[in-house]
């Protein structure tokens, strides 16, 4: 067997203490798998004295990442730092100009320099590989770069946030606070170091970018992403969806379009029957819709120490094994340059929860709204539901009541104008929830 591949790991938090001690239990199997040891020789965090668990006594200890990517005696940097700038990008920046390959989980580093870093690895023949950076431990970056590459993909669209997730489920099956629901989660370690970052869906929007490119063989392009997080989801919406026949689920969503990729994130009415409506927890999915293989969808956790060591193991394993697929699945100078299809063209199906003054008229000023904007209704329900109060200064007839309206398919232009006029007419006590309905099989 060939002399053992040297890996240094940089950062030792919850992931970086969960891939030494994959890489220790079952260095044996990877070993015999890729034809190749590989061993951890060198580790690079600020506080040596920490207990994490393992005994790093026998690796070289770096306190600067840069340093130990620039002079190191390794072939694989294995960056668990994380942000899109500072040490990790230096370093990573630094290990592909030596020509030493890099394994990263940062998905924000890949969604801002993404398409920069593939040249640079491309240019100085090294690997760039990054499956832990997306949906933690389900394989959709190998699936995308290798299984799928016989098909033009229309969509693709997934839970690509546990903790939102999490809180999603929870706020449904126990009726829990939003911040309880939050606090449990960082507890747990699926939440990033600003938890604005997953509930605001900027962590999806993360994601998303990076499968877009991979799906649609365009340039990564993560500022161009319409995002709404999961702050102003109330249980009332999740009750309501509920009666409708869907649940609420945090998706990133990307489809070709004739005027370019749409790319989104925001709260979404699933209908109940779908595959993604069952993903629970801190559970991640994703499906992609191929021309000819059809949907598949892929499940697993997505956050969590031990679930994203193992996506890093296995880009560490493909490195051994000789593995030289293109960080983006083609050679990064051959992506085409993203067009993006603007939001107001967004056409489907929505769900709107409006506060109604209860007052003769009220509602045929509203459906008169809807039918002047060329929306056409599915559903209006009035039914109070429970937990939400009507404000005390209201009284008798006037109390503002929870109205429920699904639309048929109709356009993000139309939606927003019929809105915009509802609330200029005085029918209503305070700014509409509009939530989107994805179709779906
Ligand atoms: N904070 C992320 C999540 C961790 O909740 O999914 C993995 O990126």
């Amino acid at each position: 067997m060939a002399e053992a591949l040297k890996i240094g790991v940089a950062g030792l938090g919850t992931v970086g203490a969960s891939v030494v001690q994959l890489l220790e239990k079952h260095k044996g199997q990877i070993s015999r798998k890729s034809a190749r040891a590989v061993a951890i020789t060198a580790v690079s965090a600020r506080n040596k004295s920490r207990d994490r668990g393992f005994d790093a006594s026998g690796f070289d200890w770096f306190t600067d990442p840069v340093v130990m990517a620039s002079e190191a005696d390794i072939d694989i940097f294995v960056e668990l730092i994380g942000g899109d700038n500072g040490a990790a990008e230096q370093s990573v920046r630094a290990a592909l100009k030596r020509g030493i390959h890099v394994v990263t989980a940062n998905k924000a580093l890949l969604a801002r320099h993404g398409v920069e870093l593939a040249r640079l690895a491309e240019e100085n023949n090294a690997c760039l590989n990054y499956e832990a950076a997306v949906a933690g431990g389900i394989p959709i970056v190998k699936t995308l770069r290798e299984s799928m590459s016989g098909n033009e993909i229309g969509r693709i669209y997934g839970i690509l946030n546990g903790t939102c997730n999490y809180i999603l489920t929870r706020m449904e099956a126990e009726g829990i606070s939003f911040d309880d629901c939050l606090a449990d989660a960082q507890r747990l370690g699926y939440a990033e170091a600003d938890p604005t970052f997953d509930i605001e869906g900027n962590d999806t929007a993360h994601k998303l970018a990076i499968l877009s490119s991979l799906a649609f063989g365009t340039e990564i392009s993560s500022d161009d992403i319409y995002l709404e997080g999961i702050t102003s989801i109330t249980t009332a919406d999740i009750q309501a969806a509920d009666e409708l026949g869907y649940r609420i689920k945090l998706l990133g969503i990307a489809l070709r379009t004739d005027t370019g990729i749409e790319q989104r994130v925001h709260p979404t009415m699933v209908p109940k029957a779908s595959a993604i409506a069952r993903i629970d927890g801190v559970l991640n999915a994703v499906a992609v819709d191929g021309d000819f293989v059809g949907e598949i969808v892929l499940v697993g956790p997505g956050a969590g120490g031990n679930a994203t060591a193992s996506s890093v193991v296995a880009d560490i394993a493909d490195i051994a094994r000789g593995d030289e697929t293109p960080a983006l699945g083609m050679p990064a100078v051959d992506l085409k340059p993203y067009t993006r299809a603007g939001m107001r063209l967004h056409e489907g199906g929505y769900y709107i929860r409006l506060s109604v003054y209860d007052r003769p008229g009220a509602f045929a000023e509203i459906a008169r709204c809807m039918g002047e904007a060329g929306i056409s209704l599915e559903s209006i329900v009035q039914k109070r539901h429970p937990g939400i109060e009507a404000p005390e200064r209201y009284t008798g007839s006037e109390r503002p009541q929870p109205v429920t309206l699904i639309t048929y398919e109709t356009t993000e232009v139309a939606i927003k104008e019929a809105l915009e006029t509802i609330m200029s007419k005085g029918v209503v006590s305070e700014r509409p929830q509009m939530i989107r309905i994805e179709k779906l099989n």
